[in-house]
């Protein structure tokens, strides 16, 4: 039984579901009725025609992804590898038209949608593109390479009236719906204070990719590769490679950041860059073939909360975001999430009162008492544990984000994460990174729609 199949109620408590959860083993298992939409029986006439273009890991990634949902069809893959042409195929389980001109998929009537999974430093120029095009775009996160191009993809998406979405795909997470709602339940209290890591220690998480036996001029098209960025001769490390290096990618703020943000955004309800954000961090151990940090810390200022964000490629531990208010704590930790409330019981003084004679301190606590009964048994916040949710052992968000969007492309309705909400992660990424490669405080400022270092 897949989530979607499960019954609609908003949580179900099932004990065979929970032990199946293993060490989250009281986890109240999450239904899909917290989902903006949930995939559904689509006529032909509403079926969308998608195509990717830039088919890497993401890009086959996301065309399984969109298999899954109702209604979809791939119709053609465009990539700079004739490895990765071959690889779309497959993944698409059939025959699909396959080019290395992205403005051949554009030219194409019978495409309705594409998705944009190539190197950063390509999303804005092809987004553009697509919508000039009439097509609407899934494009992958960070949604830019640069805040100018972020405000240029919005009016791209706005001036055309076209669908964009960007692809952090935690934006459709049930696990984040369900902490969205905890959150505006005012359950927590006053939130000040949130903090997330992402954390990895092996080369995969580095980035240090294997480079395929066949990589060469003749099975690459290296110059369209380099688009605008500096001429370089062919290197398919930095082709393969290339979140390594600045000129096409945003290190880790814009490969891992913008997940954590996109997430922390959803659930505050933030539609903004941060005001000012301050970094630190390091290359300390992947030296070689990179321009980026192997280990960076930001602490960011938003109007109401502070945020601090890690990631660290030197040493593994479990993904986790963590928010803290006055009357709980709120954390996901490896897609679990578990909610604590904090003993908000009016306490008397214990500790001033020490340096008190004793006869003030009996008066004290007498008082103290007599203004604060006892509370009836159950009505004490001390008797609420700590509560623990968790979707399905089966459950894929990537699937429920691509749904999202092909519902926004039939029924026009904007996407659950458009071009403007991708816009202000984007700009807290380049944040980060202008703070760290400056070594100062990043400033937003909004009017002039740049950041002031
Ligand atoms: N949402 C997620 O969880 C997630 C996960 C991984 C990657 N991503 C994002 O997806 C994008 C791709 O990452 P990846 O890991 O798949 O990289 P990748 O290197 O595996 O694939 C990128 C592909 O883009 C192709 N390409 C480059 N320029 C192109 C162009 N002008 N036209 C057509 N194709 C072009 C390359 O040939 C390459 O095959 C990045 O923006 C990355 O941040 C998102």
């Amino acid at each position: 039984m897949t989530h979607n199949q499960m019954n609609r109620r908003e949580f179900m408590r099932t004990s065979a579901g929970a032990a199946a959860l293993g060490s989250a083993s009281q986890a109240t298992l999450l239904s899909p009725g917290l989902l903006a939409a949930t995939p559904r029986a689509v006529p032909p006439s509403d079926r969308v025609r998608f195509a990717s273009i830039g088919t890497g890991v993401e890009g086959c990634t996301i065309l399984r992804a969109a298999l899954a949902c109702p209604g979809t069809e791939i119709v053609a893959a465009c990539d700079l590898y004739d490895g990765r042409l071959t690889a779309a195929k497959e993944y698409a389980k059939k025959e699909i038209v396959t080019t290395k001109d992205y403005r051949a998929i554009l030219d194409r009537q019978d495409v309705d949608a594409v998705l944009v999974a190539t190197p950063d430093h390509w999303h804005a120029k092809i987004t553009q593109d697509a919508c000039d095009a009439g097509k609407d775009v899934y494009c992958e996160k960070p949604m830019s390479h640069t805040v100018e191009q972020g405000f240029a993809m919005v009016d791209a998406m706005q001036k055309h009236n076209r669908i964009v979405q960007v692809g952090s795909q935690c934006r459709s997470s049930i696990v984040y719906a369900k902490a969205k709602e905890i959150f505006e339940s005012g359950a927590l209290g006053q939130v000040t204070a949130i903090e997330a890591c992402i954390d990895r220690n092996d080369a995969s998480g580095a980035w240090v990719y294997p480079i395929p036996p066949d990589a060469s001029e003749t099975t690459i098209d290296w110059e369209r590769f380099l688009g605008d960025t500096p001429k370089r001769p062919f290197d398919p490390i930095r082709f393969f490679r290339w979140r390594c290096f600045r000129d096409y990618g945003e290190g880790l703020p814009g490969d891992l950041y913008v997940h954590m943000l996109t997430g922390i955004h959803y659930v505050t309800g933030t539609n903004a860059p941060p005001l000012r954000a301050a970094s630190v961090g390091g290359l300390f151990r992947w030296t070689e073939n990179r321009d980026v940090p192997d280990m960076i810390w930001t602490l960011f200022e938003y109007p109401s909360f502070r945020l601090s964000l890690r990631c660290n490629l030197n040493n593994e531990s479990p993904g986790m975001a963590c928010w803290y208010g006055t009357k709980g704590t709120l954390e996901i930790k490896n897609d679990v999430l578990t909610f604590a409330p904090q003993n908000t019981e009016p306490q008397p003084e214990g500790y001033s009162i020490l340096g008190w004679p004793e006869k003030l301190r009996k008066e004290y606590l007498e008082q103290w008492r007599k203004e604060h009964p006892v509370p009836l048994p159950g009505k004490s916040p001390l008797t609420q544990s700590a509560e623990t949710f968790q979707a399905a052992p089966s459950y894929d968000y990537q699937v429920d984000h691509m749904n999202n969007f092909m519902e926004s492309v039939r029924s026009r309705r904007p996407a659950v994460e458009d071009a403007v909400y991708g816009n202000n992660t984007s700009i807290a990424c380049h944040m980060a990174n202008a703070s760290y490669f400056k070594k100062t405080m990043a400033v937003w400022d909004g009017a002039a729609r740049n950041i002031r270092t």
